[in-house]
This record gives structure tokens, C-alpha cells and sequence, in this order.
């Protein structure tokens, strides 16, 4: 069991990581003052398998809860879908004191989080994630969207949760290979700014495949740890938090150009990591043993170095569109070595062809 406090001048949050914490949702929300009434948002999938023990638990500490799912899958992070939810939430009479609480992966996170932040100008917003990428990376920080079809994630607000519970007991029933996309945003974490940590993933990869809960505890409590010191700097992504974009550029462009179906995001991230090291080399910041590093981590933990459905050309165009662009720029987290990132404005077009060549 693990407990982390992310503090922001807004306010501060918990993070609890535990076995069975979804039993004890009513009781953490009590504690902080919240009764009254809840929208739970969940997709098809997860709703079937946890929903009725969160609403046992809300119910059973006064709360009047109700449950919607939205069909699983990339496609319900959009307006249309959001529209959805706020009548659902107009219709059951969701006021300003009420939480939406998100139950599921990064998908249901940042659509129901997205949901809350804007219904009333903003309720209060709960986190039950229930991937391995959710519970390490997209329900803490407060990034919320829904996407666009020209491009991922580009409707969006930055809007803190009041609380996260990442119960360990769901990951039982979450596929392998989700689990395994997952871990990708967990290397990077250690990629971006750790050494010791991505030391210590290589040791235990083994364990972390079989889901063991020392090391899936100790695993997502320092990703939680070093994403909230990252967020707690730099909340609304001027400076140091692009580092978390690692991997993410040319990931996004994969996810795009394969109509978000190809690829799972962690897979898709796991690429762009790769694909950032070689044209890290390419420009003189990293030594080919940095390049090995990544490629090793990569392949240790059965995730893709290539994409090969997509095509360099195709992959400029979704590139050039990347939303952490400044005046048309994207900004490059490139690495120097494993636990040491740097910001680039811009990378060289005949660099970064070459490198799209490589990786497709
Ligand atoms: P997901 O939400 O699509 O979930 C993956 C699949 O696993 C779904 O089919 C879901 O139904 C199923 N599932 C989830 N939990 C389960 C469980 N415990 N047991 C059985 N099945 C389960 O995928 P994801 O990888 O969690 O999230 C990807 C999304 O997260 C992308 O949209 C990405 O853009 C976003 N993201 C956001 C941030 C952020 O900071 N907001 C960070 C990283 C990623
Ligand atoms: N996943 C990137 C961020 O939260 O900033």
C-alpha cells in the first residue's frame, strides 16, 4: 500500500495505490467532504467487471451514484460522446458539488475528466484507474481531452482530480497486452529522469510481467512520485513537464496515421522513445550505447521498435501538425542518456526522414 500527495497551489490530492481500494471509494470520498450524488463514467468493459462494487461502496456511505458506460476504444474520446454524458448528468441532476468519477483506462480518464471540467464550468472529478498506463500516468496532472479528427487529444483543459485510487486487484483482469502498453509510459519514466529506476525495471521485468504486487506497488508509486514532482513544477506544460512528452511525438503520429486502431498508445510510445534515441544519435546528444539502452528495455519488455504500416510521408504530416508546437516548431524531448532528457526546438528534416525510414 501506497500513498502519495500531489501538491498544487489549488490544492493538494492523494494518490492511493492498494489492493481492493475500489471497496473503499465511498469511505475516501466521505473524508473529503463529498456525499450527495456521483456520475461514475465507465466503458463497457471495465463498467461490467468493478461497476457494482464502486456503486456498492458509494451507496453504502449515502452516496446516490449512477453508472454510464461508453463502448470501449480510442472512438468515445470525442464531443459527440461527451454531449452523452452531459445529458446524462443534466438528466439525473448533477450540481456543482458533484463528482464525476472516472472508473477505467486513460480513455474513460480523460473524457469523463474533460466532462467535469466543463459541465457547470467544472464539478468535482475523481480518478479510478484501472489500466497500468491509467494508474502510472494519465489519471494524475490533470490533463483531460477528447480528440479531433485531425488530430489526438487537441479539445482539452488542464483540470486536477480531487483524488486517484488505483486499486491492484483490477490489473487481475486487465490483458496482457495492455498491461505490456502500459509499461512503456513506466520506462519512460525512467528514460526521462531516473537511472536508478530504469536500472531496476531492467532487474525486474520478469516479476512485473507476472503482475507481482511488491514490485507493481513499488512500480507505480514512483511513477506516481515523479510525475507529481514534475507536475507540481510545471502544471501546465511551459517547461520541464514536456519531458513527459517523451516518446509521445512521433507515438502520436503512429496512433494517428493508424487511426488510433493500430497500435495501443503505450505501443505507439514505445516507438517514438526508440525512434527519439536514433535521432538523438543522429544529431551528436547520445552515444549508440544509449540507443542500445533504449532498444534493449524496449524489446525486454515485448514492445515494438517499428511501425511498420506507416509511411514516413504520412507520418511528416501528422507531425507537422503536433500540438506542443510553438510558432509551427515541435518541441523534441530527445535523450542523452537513460535518466537524462533535453528539450530541442525543431530536429533537421533530413534527420528526422532518415529516422521515419528506420522506424516504418
Ligand atoms: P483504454 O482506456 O482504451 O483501456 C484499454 C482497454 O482495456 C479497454 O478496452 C478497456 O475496456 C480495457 N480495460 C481497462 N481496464 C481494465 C481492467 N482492469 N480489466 C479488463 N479490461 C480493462 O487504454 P489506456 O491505455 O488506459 O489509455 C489510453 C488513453 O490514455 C489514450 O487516449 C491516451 O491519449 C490517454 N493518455 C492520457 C494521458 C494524460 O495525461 N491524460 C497520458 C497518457 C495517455
Ligand atoms: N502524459 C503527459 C503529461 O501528463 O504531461
Amino acid at each position: 500500500m501506497a500513498e502519495i500527495t500531489v501538491n498544487l497551489p489549488q490544492g493538494a490530492y492523494g494518490i492511493h495505490i492498494m489492493p481492493g481500494a475500489i471497496q473503499r471509494i465511498g469511505q475516501l470520498m466521505r473524508n473529503l467532504g463529498m456525499q450527495g450524488m456521483a456520475l461514475v463514467v465507465s466503458d463497457e468493459n471495465v463498467g461490467a467487471l468493478y461497476g457494482a462494487a464502486v456503486l456498492h461502496s458509494l451507496t453504502e456511505c449515502g452516496c446516490k451514484a449512477e453508472l454510464i458506460c461508453v463502448p470501449p476504444g480510442e472512438g468515445s474520446k470525442s464531443l459527440g460522446v461527451a454531449m452523452e454524458l452531459y445529458t446524462k448528468a443534466v438528466t439525473m441532476g448533477l450540481d456543482r458539488r458533484s463528482p464525476v468519477i472516472a472508473l477505467g483506462g486513460g480513455v474513460v480518464g480523460d473524457l469523463a475528466g474533460f466532462v467535469a471540467a466543463t459541465y457547470l464550468r467544472g464539478v468535482p472529478f475523481i480518478q479510478i484507474p484501472t489500466t497500468l498506463l491509467a494508474m502510472v500516468d494519465s489519471s494524475v496532472g490533470g490533463k483531460v481531452a477528447v480528440n479531433h479528427e485531425l488530430g489526438k487529444n487537441l479539445i482539452g483543459a488542464f483540470y486536477q482530480p480531487r483524488l486517484v485510487v488505483a486499486d491492484l486487484d483490477v490489473l487481475s483482469t486487465l490483458p496482457e497486452r495492455e498491461l505490456i502498453a502500459g509499461l512503456a509510459e513506466v520506462i519512460k519514466y525512467g528514460a526521462i529522469h531516473d537511472t536508478d529506476f530504469f536500472n531496476y525495471l531492467n532487474r525486474n521485468c520478469a516479476a512485473l510481467m507476472k503482475k507481482e504486487e511488491g514490485v507493481l506497488t513499488e512500480v507505480i508509486s514512483r511513477c506516481c512520485r515523479s510525475k507529481a514532482w514534475v507536475v507540481e513544477q510545471d502544471e501546465k506544460e511551459n517547461n520541464l513537464r514536456m519531458i513527459l512528452n517523451f516518446g509521445h511525438t512521433i507515438g502520436h503520429a503512429i496512433e494517428a496515421e493508424t487511426d488510433y486502431t493500430g497500435y495501443r498508445h503505450g505501443e505507439a510510445v514505445a516507438v517514438g522513445m526508440y525512434a527519439a534515441s536514433l535521432i538523438s544519435r543522429e544529431l551528436g546528444l547520445c552515444t549508440s550505447q544509449t540507443v542500445e539502452a533504449m532498444r534493449e528495455i524496449i524489446q525486454r519488455f515485448s514492445l515494438p521498435l517499428t511501425a511498420r504500416e506507416c509511411s514516413p510521408e504520412r507520418l511528416m504530416t501528422f507531425l507537422k501538425r503536433d500540438k506542443k508546437s510553438v510558432d509551427n516548431v515541435v518541441q523534441w524531448v530527445l535523450i542523452q542518456a537513460p535518466g537524462e532528457v533535453v528539450i530541442e526546438r525543431g530536429v533537421n528534416e533530413a534527420v528526422l526522414r532518415s529516422v521515419l525510414e528506420q522506424i516504418t
